[in-house]
């Protein structure tokens, strides 16, 4: 007769947290059937966001916008149910005005191909949109200014899975002042339809490219969310 194993803690709380975002993604499901959904076509995410988009390009909420050559927004498909969330614009990014163009941005696109993350599976945004002058960290401050614009977007996208890309977007989403070793690739929620898995960023691999299999191992984590095969 098998024996049936006791489950620890964890274990419990992994199974009951895989129940419980099955039914929220059935649940989904059926209220995108019914037109119901927060994505309903009354309320095209595509348009909000250009409007919202519009809307802040002269913030001056700090001191940043002296500096900056664009406000850096966010791109990517507005059906994406997956959200990657960085830090601040770099250089490249400042200069181009969109995110993850740079050499952290050319990582990133190769290992979420490997993971078979496609373009229309994700968006991509900053906690900041203005980049902090020689990359440096961001300032209290600065974040208590742009934090509403990133809440704001992960209202409009309403995505299934935000990704943190690294300790700083991650101990601000999650507003913990736990080391991102120790919370990467371990799934948390973020509201009662969003998990957050958070994962290192892709400027760490460059100069600790051990840490590129565990970025890798993390997004995989990502895709099979998506799939819903956990
Ligand atoms: N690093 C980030 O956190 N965001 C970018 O857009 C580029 C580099």
């Amino acid at each position: 007769m098998p024996v049936e194993r006791k489950l620890g803690f964890k274990e419990k709380q992994g199974e009951v947290l895989r129940e419980y975002l099955t039914i929220v993604r059935s649940f989904r499901q059926y209220l995108d059937k019914k037109g119901v959904s927060q994505r309903s076509k009354h309320q095209d995410p595509q348009q909000v966001l250009k409007q919202f988009h519009s809307s802040i390009l002269t913030c001056r909420g700090c001191s940043l916008y002296r500096t900056r050559t664009h406000l850096v927004f966010g791109r990517g498909s507005s059906q994406a149910e997956v959200m990657l969330v960085g830090e601040a614009p770099g250089r490249e990014e400042d200069l181009e005005g969109r995110p993850f163009v740079g050499a952290a941005g050319k990582l990133l696109a190769k290992e979420l191909a490997k993971a078979g993350l496609r373009d229309e599976d994700i968006y991509i945004a900053n906690v900041l949109k203005c980049r902090p002058p020689g990359n440096r960290d961001p300032l209290p401050e600065e974040i208590e200014a742009c934090l509403p614009y990133l809440k704001r977007q992960i209202e409009i996208l309403h995505p299934r899975i935000i990704c943190s890309l690294g300790k700083f977007a991650t101990q601000v989403l999650l507003s913990t002042q736990q080391g991102i070793t120790s919370l990467r690739g371990k799934p948390q929620f973020y509201d009662e339809s969003t998990i957050i898995i958070p994962t290192l960023h892709p400027a760490a691999c460059i100069y600790n490219p051990s840490w590129e299999n565990l970025l890798r191992r993390d997004l995989a984590l990502v895709k099979t969310k998506l799939s819903g095969e956990d």
